[in-house]
């Protein structure tokens, strides 16, 4: 018995046709309050931080110049990227304490299951997933894994470029000249700044600087597939896919392919 099926949503039972045989629907709950919130507020957020990420890129192309303006693009990316930053630290809480279908373990790439899920829809079924099926797992698990990369990245540079927390109070104090208050130090500025020490952050600062913005494009990437095979399956295997990221109600038209035991 699926774990969920404790919770599910009797009122909502009912047939439907797919491929000319009529099945009968269940609606279960899935994805919990914190999780679904996390959805919807972290695509928000990276769609902002994408196009502040390419204005900064961008800007001479756009007719934006100057030391200030590059700075203001700067500080502004990173408060937002500070909320991008709690919003999936608290998700990635959440996966080790939540509910069932928000733990991290849902995420892992099940490869067994991938080889089950392509042999079936081989043979024109549609099998039913309470969670993510294999295919939307795999991705689901390399756009955490590049989310993760971004915001380490992001904050490592935020510190070394800017000079902001959590890791700029110590990038500016390392940076400092003798006697001189790491606090005082502005950035793009070299004012109180040890030359030497800069030129031994400058490899980890441009590493970080590169590893974040090749992990965005990859990100971009793997968010066209995903958005390209919620689609496919919402409309060729199970309807409701979409939905049920928003009221947390799920519709299965058989048995959970990834709650049998
Ligand atoms: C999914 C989330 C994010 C996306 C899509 C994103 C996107 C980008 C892009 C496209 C750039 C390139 C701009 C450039 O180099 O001129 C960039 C740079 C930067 N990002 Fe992000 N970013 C994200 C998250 C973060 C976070 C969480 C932080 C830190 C709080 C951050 C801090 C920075 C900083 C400081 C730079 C400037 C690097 C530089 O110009 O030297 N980013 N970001």
């Amino acid at each position: 018995m699926p774990k969920e099926a404790i919770n599910q949503v009797a009122a909502n039972q009912g047939a439907v046709s797919h491929q000319g045989v009529s099945q009968e629907v269940k609606v279960y709950k899935v994805w919990d309050t914190p999780t679904r919130l996390f959805h919807w507020i972290n695509l928000g957020l990276v769609m902002v931080l994408i196009f502040i990420g390419m204005v900064m890129l961008f800007k001479g192309d756009i007719g934006i110049s100057g030391l200030e303006a590059k700075i203001g693009l700067k500080k502004l990316h990173v408060w937002v990227g500070y909320l991008f930053a709690i919003n999936l630290s608290v998700r990635l809480i959440w996966g080790v304490i939540g509910s069932h279908s928000a733990r991290l373990s849902q995420l892992l790439p099940d490869l067994k299951g991938l080889s089950g899920y392509k042999a079936k829809l081989a043979k024109g079924e549609s099998p039913q997933y309470l969670h993510h099926n294999p295919m939307g797992r795999l991705a689901i698990f390399a756009m955490m894994l590049l989310l993760v990369t971004i915001m380490v990245t992001g904050l490592v540079r935020a510190g070394t470029d800017i000079y902001y927390p959590p890791f700029g109070g110590a990038v500016s104090d390392y940076i400092a000249q003798p006697g001189v208050d790491g606090a005082s130090i502005k950035p793009y500025d070299d004012t109180g700044v040890d030359a030497q020490k800069v030129a031994v952050l400058k490899p980890y600062k441009s590493l970080a600087g590169e590893v974040h913005v090749y992990s965005v494009y990859l990100l971009i990437l793997m968010i066209v597939l995903h958005v390209a095979g919620v689609i496919v399956a919402e409309i060729k295997h199970q309807p409701g896919l979409v939905s049920a990221m928003i009221s947390g109600n799920k519709p299965l038209s058989g048995p959970a392919e990834d709650e049998k035991h």
